[in-house]
């Protein structure tokens, strides 16, 4: 048995090696991410291991099929970027780290919340500029607010305790609704209830076909004038052009997003040197009520071992099972 990882940060490097020397498994570490050029490098190995937020090359399953590559395993928790039905068809397991750390992206969701409360990119550009004054810059207290949190799943969970922590009203919608927090009683009981009540909605669900734009043109119509939006889940939950509209309008008082739906070629690059083209993004980055983090709320020390060390364990429990099932049939 032998693994191969790409996408490998040097920050994730130490949990890498600790697990091949107490496992004794050859894993194979490539700073590249899987796409069309390195998919044949997997050709002799018995799991991929992979994060990435962009696409995943098209004919991976089948390849995988082809070569006898038993299993994929994600260091990430989102599978929107994959062809799950090409999993399926090609008998590919596929495993991804549900839970490496729901508390580092809900903890990062109310910094960036109480930062917009407290305006405290406004003040940094001040003070940058010897303007040391405190009007017109007056802040607002969490626990005034009403916080919407769409998506109850062990993130949203992590959330609600938080925003309840510092005595905010919390209200929630969920498809699934949880039945501890159904009898706290902070279900509503659908998202235009929910956007018509909150100050502030802060999305914690995964991104699927049938929420592609949830908050849309429609949606931010729907919602109290000066609402404030926090998204660290996935871009494309949001059409980006409908919020910068919002914004002008100030119907929008402040946005943080840490997933951008065009964030492909953009987060985690170095781009210093090169022509930004992304005039939407562009447009938001100079906005002074706008908080743009490259989707970096997972990123933890807690999160990132997590990520790694139980990866490699759902590739190694594929593994030995596949090896089984053969024993067993033979
Ligand atoms: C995920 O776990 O799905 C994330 O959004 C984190 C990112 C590094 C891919």
């Amino acid at each position: 048995m032998k693994f191969i990882a790409f996408g490998v940060r040097d920050d994730e490097r130490p949990y890498f090696v600790e697990w091949q020397q107490e496992n004794n498994i050859q894993v194979d570490l490539h700073q590249e991410m899987l796409d069309e050029k390195s998919l044949p490098a997997t050709k002799s190995y018995s799991a991929v291991i992979t994060l990435q937020t962009s696409s995943y090359p098209a004919g991976m399953f089948e390849f995988f099929k082809q070569n006898s590559i038993k299993a994929l395993a994600l260091r990430n928790v989102g599978v929107d970027n994959l062809n799950l039905a090409a999993a399926k068809k090609f008998k590919i397991p596929v495993t991804n780290v549900p839970a490496y750390s729901p508390n580092a992206i809900a903890e990062f969701s109310v910094t960036q919340l109480l930062q917009l409360l407290r305006k405290t990119t406004i003040f940094r550009q001040k003070i940058a500029a010897h303007d040391f004054r405190w009007a017109p810059d007056i802040g607002e207290e969490l626990r005034s607010k009403t916080v919407g949190v769409i998506g109850t799943g062990r993130i949203g969970k992590a959330a609600i305790k938080i925003y309840q922590g510092f005595g905010a009203k919390v209200i929630a919608y969920d498809l699934y609704p949880d039945e501890k927090l159904k009898a706290q009683g902070i279900y509503v009981s659908s998202i235009t209830e929910l956007l018509q009540q909150a100050d502030v909605i802060t999305l914690h669900l995964p991104a699927t076909a049938a929420d592609h734009y949830l908050l849309n043109e429609e949606a931010f119509s729907l919602m109290k004038s000066g609402v404030y939006i926090i998204n660290t889940a996935r871009g494309a939950l949001i059409d980006t052009r409908a919020l910068l509209a919002a914004l002008k309008v100030n119907k929008v008082a402040g946005v943080a997003f840490d997933t951008y739906e065009n964030e492909g070629p953009i987060f985690n690059h170095d781009l210093q040197k090169k022509p930004f083209t992304d005039a939407l993004l562009a447009e938001l980055l100079v906005q002074p009520n706008v908080l743009i983090t490259p989707h970096i709320a997972f990123y933890t020390k807690t999160a990132v071992k997590n990520m790694v060390l139980i990866s490699l364990n759902s590739a190694k429990d594929v593994c030995l099972k596949h090896t089984s099932a053969n024993l067993v049939r033979k």
